[in-house]
């Protein structure tokens, strides 16, 4: 997939990978209402699911053939990254993103079978390596994005790598209606990253508590926080409250591991989301959700003719 490609899609936005969150209903819902749905791996508890998942989304994408993604962690301590890239190879994912690490290892796999790679970056220095490792993409997560989050503002981050960079950009942090994704192109991004409005969508993995937990919150409830898992990440802030965490105490000090220990567990109790949680109003369709974000997209296209 190529800039240009990419803007024939019916809007210039993913469906972010979410742990926890991210399941093939949503995949494949996000790739049938034309726009691109994506998963991380460690979704799947064992390798065996992961095939089995991989399957029924490239089965049931057929239609939408280039709109789904897979998201890898690279981290060094990912056990299960060979594994992964296996079934990769088999499956032949449109897109690969990489995150927490290098896109080194992804890279030969994926452009062996003509996939993209887009390497997931929070600062331009990251980005810079990224890029200078091959990879076809940059995802610039900025402030504002939910779960483990950037610092930097979308529009100097975009400036930035637009400077040293002609591959795909695309980018995500509280970008959660379809003006923003408007905003975000006008910056210069070709792809928006949308995580925080889609989590209470029907199709999500949430539990019903945490739907609810979002669709009743505004971005006043969301802190940065590295107390959950050694990094910061953007909470839920009541969902710290009811799990006994201290925002101002000590961070997590256990070392950084992506490959399994019981991260998931924290993930689990204590709720992930970013600032732009308030565009969610209620639990519905994936396919409404991206109707919506469609139309504001398209008034936003007319506003901005109009200067
Ligand atoms: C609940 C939740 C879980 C997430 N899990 C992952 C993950 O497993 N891997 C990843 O690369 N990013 C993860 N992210 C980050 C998203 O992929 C994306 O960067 C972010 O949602 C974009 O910002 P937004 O939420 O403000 O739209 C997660 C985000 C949320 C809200």
């Amino acid at each position: 997939m190529t800039p240009t490609q990419l803007r024939s899609l019916r809007l210039p936005v993913m469906v972010a990978p979410m742990f926890l969150v991210s399941g093939p209903d949503m995949v494949i819902a996000a790739a049938r209402s034309g726009v691109i749905g994506a998963f991380p791996t460690p979704n799947c508890r064992t390798t065996e699911e992961l095939d089995t998942w991989m399957a029924r989304i490239k089965a049931e994408t057929k239609d939408a053939p280039g709109l789904w993604a897979v998201n890898l962690v690279t981290h060094r301590t990912n056990s299960r990254l060979a594994d992964d890239l296996e079934l990769v190879a088999k499956y032949q994912p449109p897109i690969v993103i990489t995150a927490l690490g290098s896109p080194a290892p992804a890279i030969e796999t994926v452009h062996r079978y003509g996939g993209i790679v887009l390497a997931d970056v929070v600062n331009v220095a990251l980005g810079r390596k990224a890029a200078a490792a091959g990879a076809d993409g940059l995802v610039a997560v900025s402030s504002g994005a939910g779960g483990h989050t950037g610092q930097v503002s979308p529009f100097a981050f975009i400036s930035s790598l637009r400077e040293m960079f002609e591959g795909i950009i695309c980018v995500g942090g509280a970008i959660s209606d379809g003006m923003g994704v408007a905003g975000a192109v006008a910056a210069g991004a070709d792809l928006v990253y949308m995580g925080t409005r889609f989590l209470a969508a029907k199709e999500s993995l949430a539990v019903p508590d945490y739907k609810a937990m979002v669709v009743g919150a505004e971005t006043h409830d969301i802190v940065v926080s590295d107390v959950v898992t050694g990094t910061p990440a953007s909470w839920l802030k009541p969902s710290l409250d009811a799990n006994g965490y201290d925002i101002n105490g000590e961070a997590q000090k256990t070392e950084r591991n992506y490959g399994g220990s019981d991260l998931g567990k924290r993930w689990k109790d204590v709720w992930a989301a970013g600032q732009g949680v308030g565009a969610v109003k209620t639990s519905e369709p994936l396919s409404a959700i991206v109707d919506q974000i469609e139309l504001d997209f398209r008034a936003a296209q007319t506003r901005l003719a109009g200067y």
